[in-house]
Formats: C-alpha cells, sequence, structure tokens
C-alpha cells in the first residue's frame, strides 16, 4: 500500500457554525448527527457532545444503502454500546426513517415528563439536524418535512426565523442544518472525505486519489472491482489498477495512451454513487 494522499484543505466557518449550533441550543431538546455510514469517523466531529453540551442526540447512519450492511451493523453496536441510539438510513429514498420519530419520542421520554410536570402540556420537543457537508442534512430534512408538511411560523420564544416543520406528532424539527466540518490531523481521515466527495475535488489531485481508492477497494473489496471492471486484482498498484481500468473502457487520447484524469473521475463518480459496489472505508475502533 501506498501512503495516503496529503489533501490540502482548510475548514473555515467552523467558528461560525459553533456559534450557529450554541445560539440554538436553547431552543432544542435533542440533536440528530448525520454520518456518512461509509467513513462514520471521518464524518464525526470530535467536538460534538462538547458543542452541543451533551443535549440528547441520536445517530443517523445515512447512505446506508450504499455501504457494506456487515459494516453497517458493526457500527450501530459500536455506537448502541456508547448509548447513543444509531438507525441506518437511506434519505435519498426515505429508507430507515419510518422508525425515526418513534426513536425521538422514547429517547426524549423523561424530557416531556418534565414539560408535562412544569404544566407545559403540548410542548413540542424540537430537533436540530448537523452534518458535513453533502453528507444528507437537506434530503433528511426535505424527507421528513414532506410527511408533516405544516410549516410553523414563527412564534414567541422562538426566534432568529427559525422555522420548523412538525415531523410527527408532538416533534418538530428546524429547517437548517448546522454545518460541521469534522477536524482532522490524521491523512486518512482527510482521503476518506475526498474519496466520498465531501471535499471538493478543486482542493484535491484526482489523479492521486483515485489510484489510493483503487488500492483500498483492491484489498478489502477485489471482487467489486472485478465484476465492474473485468479486470485482474491482487498485487497491483494503484495506478496500474487505474490503467487497466482505462483501457478497459476505452479512454484514451491522441497516441493511443490512457486519459488518467477521465479514468480517475470515473472510479471517484462510480464510488460515489455506489456503483462500484457496498463499501465501507472504516472499521469500528476495537474494544
Ligand atoms: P447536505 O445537505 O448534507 O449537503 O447533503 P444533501 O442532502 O444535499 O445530499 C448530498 C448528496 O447525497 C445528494 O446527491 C443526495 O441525493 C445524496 N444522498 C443523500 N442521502 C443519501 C442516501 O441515503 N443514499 C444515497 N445513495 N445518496 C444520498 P447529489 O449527487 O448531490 O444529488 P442527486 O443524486 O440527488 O441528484
Amino acid at each position: 500500500m501506498s501512503e495516503p494522499i496529503n489533501v490540502q484543505w482548510f475548514p473555515g466557518h467552523m467558528a461560525k457554525t459553533r456559534r450557529l449550533i450554541t445560539e440554538s441550543l436553547p431552543l432544542i431538546d435533542g440533536v440528530v448527527e448525520i454520518l456518512d455510514a461509509r467513513i462514520p469517523i471521518a464524518s464525526q466531529n470530535p467536538e460534538l457532545s462538547k458543542i452541543i453540551n451533551n443535549k440528547p442526540r441520536i445517530i443517523l447512519l445515512n447512505k446506508a444503502d450504499i455501504a457494506d450492511e456487515k459494516m453497517n451493523k458493526l457500527w450501530i453496536d459500536y455506537f448502541k454500546s456508547q448509548g447513543i441510539i444509531t438507525l441506518p438510513v437511506d434519505c435519498k429514498t426515505g429508507k430507515g426513517l419510518n422508525g425515526f420519530t418513534a426513536q425521538i419520542s422514547n429517547q426524549l421520554a423523561d424530557r416531556l415528563e418534565v414539560f408535562k410536570k412544569k404544566g407545559m402540556t403540548g410542548r413540542t420537543l424540537r430537533l436540530m439536524v448537523v452534518g458535513i457537508p453533502n453528507v444528507g442534512k437537506s434530503s433528511f430534512i426535505n424527507r421528513m418535512a414532506k410527511g408533516g408538511k405544516a410549516k410553523v411560523a414563527d412564534r414567541p420564544g422562538v426566534t432568529r426565523g427559525n422555522q420548523w416543520f412538525t415531523i410527527g406528532k408532538g416533534i418538530e424539527l428546524m429547517d437548517t442544518a448546522g454545518v460541521l466540518w469534522p477536524k482532522f490531523d490524521d491523512p486518512i481521515v482527510g482521503e476518506n472525505l475526498a474519496f466520498t466527495g465531501a471535499v471538493k475535488d478543486i482542493v484535491v489531485d484526482i489523479q492521486l486519489l483515485a489510484p489510493r481508492l483503487l488500492e483500498i477497494i483492491n484489498r478489502d473489496y477485489p471482487e467489486m472491482l472485478k465484476e465492474r471492471y473485468k479486470i485482474e486484482t491482487g498485487d497491483f498498484t494503484g495506478l496500474e489498477l487505474l490503467s487497466a481500468i482505462g483501457k478497459k473502457r476505452g479512454m484514451l487520447i491522441s497516441g493511443g495512451e490512457i486519459d488518467y484524469e477521465r479514468a480517475a473521475m470515473t472510479v471517484l463518480d462510480e464510488f460515489r454513487g455506489g456503483k462500484i459496489g457496498k463499501i465501507t472505508l472504516e472499521s469500528p475502533p476495537c474494544k
């Protein structure tokens, strides 16, 4: 295996997001943290618990449809062992979201009890969505909003122009999501964010990125490469694999050379769209 490539990337806006979330905290009862099932470590902000000040949270392992099912199960067990309820979901089709409101009511039952004791009957539970760019925050909000439809207008006590969607009996979702950037010092984290497209391709050299991804798939899911591209797998470098794919797909430039840029973009696009197969790039930490 080669060394991870260096993703030059500046997380900007972190302070702004933190402020936005902190300001919204008094308005919310819980947080929906959306992670990418293919990279649950890289897509998680390790400071989230600190930022949300231990508000209850639920994890949605999104894009579960294009992640390795076996690994989804391991990740769910892992988060459960940390005491965090986690649901595998596909916010593109809505699969897995049926149980969401029931889970929330369950998890925040104590809070409802407190409201009742204070005589605040009818007080709804309010949730905020957070996650890194491209993880599926808008897809989730749009899906859930469809059910409840009614957009609740601003009202006393709910300031700053936040709009809320009723998404289930007594549950509302803030219509804007907190865009969180994970902090990373670890080059593997940067690379995984680039593979999935969370870090824009303009800041990465895709002709380095695609061969690295191919090396990893060749190591962990070789049969998928064989099946998708009809190439030999085994003891090859990432560049050799990319070259074989370019050749098979007839991606050539004048003089019969492989068009590496096109082949690299094809591999990345097909990985991101789940076309190579259901692939997870990160395993839960060992106990
Ligand atoms: P964001 O608000 O967090 O930035 O993410 P957004 O919902 O815009 O989703 C980013 C991309 O991920 C979209 O694809 C969306 O369709 C896709 N996506 C979201 N959730 C899922 C999921 O559970 N499974 C799969 N397979 N894809 C998901 P896009 O290419 O930008 O648009 P399009 O393909 O919908 O046209």
